[in-house]
């Protein structure tokens, strides 16, 4: 969940170089952040790495008084073990202070590790499981270089780590890793790392993702990789991104979740556009696949997951069952694999550990796995034998938005090319119009409103019905997750089971209306809520008296649901800064949740 960063090069603002770097991970984790390079001639402690460590967003912070260096590596941090101190951010030093290191993971048997290393006298400073890998490194550097040491040190590793390291007055590094990503970034004698591509894209699009097991060596201007585990040598070929370094940017836009709402009907047209060419989509080879399969499972978690659960609804309207399980959930809920099954997991990042756990289990049984993922070269595009790139571009918000549109869009392809004619209306252009509408100053202003209004309420329902149902759900995420309101999204049936004791006066209400064979029992749904003095807030294509206030929609059929999202993304968007949040990175919360 953390964001690691290094350099190693020719330039001399290494440090900076490093701290931009980390201003683009920040989404990975925000509680703190922390650089370490080599000291400057004029530092008064000339044996010993330096560092500059806060608690914290990076923010307006500087790394100013970090002297020049060619290299340095830097941390952002998402709290697993210790508390968000200063001492508990990364990087962290060997007791001499002559080795650093970054790390992202969790080592499952870090107590043993610490008490054998205090027992032979080692300090420590933190409360994390990562200091310990720099008093192993400490220990093994005795005797072996640097890269055999940390090859010694990961073997004595539990769990799924990624680390890089450095060591004084050297400007070698050294990473490996096994299930927590890492990508090297190669330019012309010097060499980047991070764990998201999107942070290379400003210095180079040629990069290498680091396999499992593999350790890279950047020592005397010359890149190398190895077997973490034998040392012998190993040869990975790099690749392209194709990603532009401007799509990793804000721009003009003040949050990236509003650029990234706003990028959704691009997405769409693009998509549709190279969906109507037939090229680089595998919807035919996933459509087969779920056809000749015993059981199909599709797989992903928070939002990921509801998009299974629309397709559920979406595939259900042409006769076919598919099982939508929470990744989390999977190992429990699912019956035992066979060959003859299919797992489909959907992920933006293709990092989250929830998701890859049923994926590695998917595997052991000889499952097929599909996946539809928006990074390339992310574990799980790795892990599957088909994988849908669903071409976002980097998406930074924590909360996604258009990798949902991109992923759901995708998605209704495969079910299209299964089915053509549940499609014969559908217009994606149509769509791609109406998500624009749905985001129109007319319509921003009046959720803006609206924000206003209930930016200081407790609880806020979004009803929905059918395949709205789970786009209610994705609401009231996309709600709670920015806005900190406790937010429920609920099948319009289930209110008089029992959520609607929790409707008093003036309780915002969100009712999806689409104009399809769920519109009558919807509005119901709004009247008994009403008739507890709940406010409701339609979003419909047509407005109707139950309406308090009425958010139009333009009516596209099953297309409706892109707009029904456009339009709550936007409110949980807008109801984050009426509370004056950061709906970029909300508290508590990380992008890519790479432990389970
Ligand atoms: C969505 O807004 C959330 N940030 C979160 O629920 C997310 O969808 C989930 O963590 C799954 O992520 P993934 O798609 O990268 O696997």
């Amino acid at each position: 969940m953390c964001g690691i960063f290094a350099y190693s090069g020719p330039k001399s603002n290494a440090p900076e170089t490093v701290f931009e770097g980390l201003k683009s991970l920040e989404y990975r984790g925000y509680d703190s952040w922390g650089v370490v390079t080599q000291p400057g001639e004029s530092s008064l402690q000339p044996k010993s790495l330096v560092v500059k460590k806060r608690i914290g967003k990076i923010g307006t912070n500087n790394i100013n008084e970090l002297p020049s260096s060619h290299i340095a590596i830097g941390h952002t941090r998402w709290a697993t073990h210790g508390k968000v101190t200063e001492l508990n951010a990364h990087p962290h030093l060997s007791c001499d202070g002559k080795i650093a290191i970054v790390h992202n993971g969790i080592i499952e048997n870090f107590v043993k590790l610490q008490a054998d290393l205090r027992a032979s006298g080692h300090k420590f400073v933190s409360e994390t499981d990562s200091e310990v890998i720099a008093h192993l490194l400490e220990e093994e550097r005795k005797t072996s270089d640097l890269p055999t040491a940390l090859r010694n040190v990961f073997s004595k590793l539990k769990g799924l780590n990624a680390v890089i390291a450095m060591e004084l007055n050297s400007d070698t590094l050294v990473a490996t890793t096994n299930g927590s990503p890492l990508v090297i970034g190669i330019a012309k004698g010097e060499i980047y790392m991070a764990s998201d591509p999107s942070a290379l894209l400003p210095y180079t699009t040629e990069v290498i993702f680091l396999e499992d097991g593999v350790i890279a060596i950047w020592s005397e201007n010359m890149l190398r990789f190895a077997s973490t585990k034998t040392g012998k040598k190993l040869e990975p070929t790099s690749q392209q991104i194709t990603w532009k370094a401007q799509s990793a940017e804000k721009g003009a836009f003040a949050h990236f979740m509003l650029k990234e709402m706003h990028e959704q009907a691009a997405i769409i047209r693009s998509i549709a556009k190279k969906a109507e060419s037939n090229s680089n989509f595998d919807y035919k080879k996933l459509a087969d696949r779920i056809k000749k399969a015993r059981h199909c499972y599709l797989v992903g978690c928070g939002s990921s997951w509801f998009i299974a659960r629309i397709a559920q609804y979406v595939f259900a309207k042409i006769g076919v069952l598919i099982t939508p399980i929470v990744g989390s959930e999977f190992l429990e809920a699912a019956p035992a694999l066979s060959k003859d099954d299919f797992l489909i997991v959907l992920s933006q990042s293709g990092e989250t550990m929830d998701s890859i756990k049923p994926v590695k289990l998917a595997k052991k049984s000889g499952t097929g796995i599909g996946a539809l993922v928006n990074v390339p070269g992310s574990s799980i595009s790795r892990l599957a034998d088909i994988t849908l790139l669903i071409e976002a571009g980097p998406e930074k918000a924590v909360a996604t938005t258009k990798a949902f549109t991109a992923t759901l869009m995708h998605l209704l392809l495969v079910v299209k090319a299964m089915d053509e004619k549940l499609f014969s209306k559908l217009d994606f252009n149509k769509v791609a119009y109406g998500v624009e509408r749905a985001l129109s100053t007319a319509k921003t202003t009046q959720l803006d409103r609206l924000a206003k209004k209930f930016q200081n309420d407790e609880h806020l329902f979004c009803l929905g019905r059918g395949v709205s149902f789970p786009v209610a759900q994705e609401a009231a995420l996309k709600v709670k997750e920015v806005s900190y309101l406790h937010a429920e999204g609920l099948a319009g049936g289930e209110l008089k089971h029992g959520p609607l004791a929790l409707i008093t006066e003036g309780t915002p209400c969100v009712v999806l209306a689409p104009n399809d064979e769920t519109y009558a029992d919807a509005i119901s749904g709004a009247m008994e809520m009403k008739a507890r003095g709940g406010f409701i807030i339609g979003i419909s294509p047509q407005t109707h008296q139950v309406f308090d206030e009425f958010i139009a929609v333009d009516d596209l059929g099953l297309g409706t649901i892109f707009l029904e999202l456009a339009v709550v993304q936007y409110f949980g968007y807008a109801l984050a800064i009426a509370k004056g949040l950061d709906p970029d990175m909300p508290r508590n919360l990380a992008k890519s949740v790479t432990v389970g």
